[in-house]
């Protein structure tokens, strides 16, 4: 055989056992969507900075006290949303870390490229040490792409392959909380009004979103910015009881305008469904987390460190179901459930729009 016969034989061979593990999958119950990728800051990581020099990394106890695996990296004390996502879409596994991804059948069923500390802007959160920003989470996926591309061995397979996907991204918080209200490390501040700046971030954001569509995403979840002045650490910082309302109202307009990204993008892109997730009313919903038992909506349950991070081993509250914070920015595994159903199932258009993640997996493109 000729080195050209062999390549294409070798890549018929991979082709075989690639449609045999897709048959295996079928067996075990197939998920709603071949593949799901996440892209976003520390809401979302599992473990994409544990190995960067910052201190923004989660990887030591009591962080995964309530997850099977234990500490992993995620900033909760179990599942965060994502994880639960993919559970209601049906993976059996969470979606593998970027940073720790080894061989094919963990990438072609999707990857989580999400670090703590990232933003839309590549300075933010540069004060704290390494991150993976969305331009490098894009230049990631890229790679991901041409590997899944070599799997395959036709473009034409992987691109099909890659537009039943499903692409979650969520950032934005921390170009408010390690950028904007951080002025002595960051200028944004002095340059732009709260409405300018969000103009500015919506403006990058959607030429980062055509990249996605560039590299192949077709279904993609726009995840807006929480209540960011109602954590713990913005409560301490005004009086102890109410939110740093004008927080609240810098991330309003970013998720204003998100939402118009979603309409611009369904218009322009029209092979493409953009969805966009309303994470400040979400989250926010006292009737949800009383019903959910949550009783705690102002206080960290574990102790915390100068970074509002878990200190190490320390312990934690009595009761991790009735607290709604873990620890000073980040949910509970409580309040991840409560945000995951939303997303995935509310009928509400102001919680979702213009669709849910359940009828977004379903729709025909
Ligand atoms: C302090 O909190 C109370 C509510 O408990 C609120 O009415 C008041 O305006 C707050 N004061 C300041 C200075 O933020
Ligand atoms: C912990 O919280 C849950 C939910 O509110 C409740 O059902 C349970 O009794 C609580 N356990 C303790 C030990 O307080
Ligand atoms: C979504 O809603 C449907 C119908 O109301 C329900 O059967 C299903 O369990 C819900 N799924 C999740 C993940 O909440
Ligand atoms: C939808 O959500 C909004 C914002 O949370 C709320 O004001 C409205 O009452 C909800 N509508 C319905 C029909 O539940």
């Amino acid at each position: 055989m000729s080195t050209n016969e062999t390549a294409k034989w070798m890549s018929m061979m991979i082709n075989v056992v690639f449609v045999i593990s897709v048959l295996q999958s079928c067996v075990r119950g197939e998920p709603k969507v071949p593949c799901f990728f996440i892209f976003g800051d520390s809401l979302a990581d599992n473990g994409n900075n544990n190995r960067l020099r910052t201190p923004a990394r989660a990887n030591y106890e009591p962080y995964g006290i309530d997850f099977p695996q234990g500490p992993t990296g995620r900033f909760t004390n179990g599942r965060t949303t994502v994880d639960f996502i993919a559970e209601f879409l049906g993976f059996e596994d969470p979606i593998p870390c970027y940073a720790n991804t080894k061989g094919f059948k963990n990438m072609v069923r999707g990857l989580n490229y999400a670090s703590a500390s990232a933003g839309v802007r590549d300075e933010t959160g540069s004060h704290m040490g390494e991150n993976v920003n969305l331009n490098k989470q894009l230049l990631n996926h890229k790679s991901t792409v041409k590997r899944i591309t070599s799997i395959m061995g036709l473009k034409r397979l992987s691109r099909q392959h890659l537009q039943k996907c499903l692409y979650s991204v969520g950032l934005g918080s921390n170009d408010y909380l390690m950028n904007y209200f951080q002025p002595k490390f960051y200028p944004t501040s002095k340059r732009y009004t709260p409405e300018q700046y969000a103009s500015v971030l919506i403006k990058q954001y959607s030429k980062q979103m055509k990249t996605l569509y560039k590299y192949g995403a077709r279904k993609v979840v726009l995840n807006g910015v929480g209540q960011v002045g109602c954590t713990p650490s913005s409560i301490s910082i005004t009086n102890g009881s109410t939110c740093a309302e004008n927080m609240n109202n810098a991330v309003q307009f970013f998720n204003q305008k998100l939402k118009s990204l979603v309409d611009h993008l369904n218009t322009k892109l029209t092979d493409a469904k953009f969805i966009y997730v309303d994470m400040f009313g979400i989250s926010g919903s006292p009737s949800e987390v009383t019903a959910a038992g949550i009783k705690v909506t102002k206080a960290n349950c574990c102790p915390v460190d100068e970074f509002g991070q878990c200190v190490r081993s320390k312990g934690t509250c009595q009761n991790r179901s009735e607290y709604a914070f873990w620890d000073l920015f980040h949910p509970t595994e409580a309040s991840n459930l409560i945000i995951a159903r939303k997303s995935y199932n509310s009928s509400n258009s102001s919680d979702t729009y213009p669709a849910n993640i359940r009828h977004l997996v379903q729709l025909r493109l």
